[in-house]
C-alpha cells in the first residue's frame, strides 16, 4: 500500500452523532477545556499593528476602527489555526520518513503538541474559518513543502525557518495580548515551539546535504520569505474601511505604520535563523536573487 502525502489544513469534521463524544475524549486526552468564548473582544489593539501612529486610521469612526481590529485579530487567529492543523499531517509524514527511534518518538509528540495548540486557540476564534487555504500566502506554500519536499528540506524549511520565525511571532502576540487567558495559551504553545525549532536545528545544523536538498531549500525558502514580506492584511483592512486609497494615500499610510521598518526587522530575523544552522551561503544566494528586497 502506498500512502499519498497530502496536507491536513482542510481536514473536515467527523460527521456522525459520536462527534461530541470524540471531542470530549480529545479534550480529556490533551487536557484542554472545550469552553467556547463568544465575546467579540479585541485581543490585540492598535499599537500591535502600528495603527496608533496612523492619522488615516485614528481619524476613522469608532465602529470602523473596532471592525478593523476585530478582523485583524480574527484573521491572525485563523492563520494560527491552519498552521496548527497542518501539524497533524506534518507529524505523520515525519514519523514515517524517519528511521531512528528518537526521531519517530519526537515527531509523534510533535503531532500531539500541535493538536493541543489548535485546541488552546480555537475558543478565541469567532469568525467563520475560511474554507480555502488561499486566504494567506503562507498556507499554499506549507502544503507544497509537505507534499513535494524531501525530509531534510522539509525539516529545514518548516522547523528551522518557519517555526523559528513562529517563536518570534507568537512571543510578540503573547506580549501584546489583552486577554490573560489567551496570553496563557500562547505561553503554553511557545514552550513546545521552542522544542520543535530546537529539534529542527539539531537535525540540520552543519549537515552535509545533497544537491537536490539544497535546491529544494533555496527554492522553498525564497518563496516563504516572499510570502512573509507580502502580507498586506493591515493595509487592506484600513483601505477597505476608508473606501479605497489613492497611490499617495497608500504610501502615506505605509509610512505612518512604519511598514518598511517592520518588514526589515522580519527579514533580519529570517536571515539570522538561516545563519544559525550554518546556512550563511543560502543567505548570500537569496540576497543575490533579491529575495529579501522589501519593495
Ligand atoms: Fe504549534
Ligand atoms: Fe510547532
Amino acid at each position: 500500500m502506498s500512502l499519498q502525502i497530502k496536507h491536513s489544513m482542510l481536514a473536515p469534521q467527523f460527521k456522525d452523532q459520536s462527534r461530541e463524544q470524540l471531542i470530549s475524549i480529545l479534550a480529556s486526552s490533551t487536557q484542554t477545556s472545550k469552553a467556547k468564548n463568544t465575546s467579540t473582544k479585541i485581543y490585540w489593539n492598535e499599537s500591535f499593528y502600528g495603527l496608533s501612529k496612523s492619522k488615516i486610521y485614528t481619524d476613522l469612526p469608532e465602529d470602523k476602527k473596532h471592525e478593523i481590529l476585530y478582523q485583524l485579530n480574527q484573521k491572525g487567529l485563523c492563520l494560527s489555526y491552519f498552521i496548527e492543523k497542518y501539524g497533524l499531517n506534518y507529524g505523520a509524514k515525519m514519523v514515517l520518513s524517519s528511521e531512528t527511534v528518537e526521531e519517530k518518538s519526537l515527531y509523534t509528540v510533535f503531532g500531539a503538541d500541535e493538536v493541543r495548540h489548535r485546541l488552546l486557540l480555537e475558543p478565541f476564534i469567532q469568525m467563520q474559518i475560511p474554507d480555502n487555504i488561499e486566504f494567506h500566502p503562507l498556507l499554499p506554500l506549507l502544503a507544497l513543502t509537505l507534499e513535494e519536499a524531501n525530509k531534510e528540506a522539509t525539516t529545514f524549511v518548516i522547523q528551522v525557518v518557519l517555526e523559528g520565525f513562529g517563536i518570534y511571532h507568537y512571543a510578540n502576540l503573547r506580549d501584546a495580548c489583552q486577554s490573560e487567558e489567551l496570553k496563557n495559551a500562547y505561553t503554553e504553545i511557545l514552550k513546545d515551539e521552542v522544542n520543535h525549532h530546537g529539534m529542527g536545528v539539531c537535525l540540520t545544523a552543519n549537515k552535509q546535504m545533497t544537491t537536490e536538498t539544497k535546491q529544494q531549500i533555496t527554492e522553498l525558502t525564497s518563496k516563504f520569505v516572499r510570502a512573509l514580506i507580502k502580507t498586506e492584511w493591515t493595509q487592506q483592512s484600513v483601505e477597505a474601511a476608508y473606501g479605497g486609497f489613492s497611490v499617495k494615500q497608500k504610501q502615506d499610510f505605509l509610512k505612518e505604520i512604519s511598514w518598511q521598518e517592520q518588514m526589515q526587522l522580519r527579514v533580519e530575523r529570517l536571515k539570522a535563523l538561516m545563519k544559525k544552522v550554518g546556512f550563511a551561503g543560502l543567505v548570500d544566494d537569496l540576497e543575490a536573487k533579491g529575495v529579501f528586497q522589501i519593495n
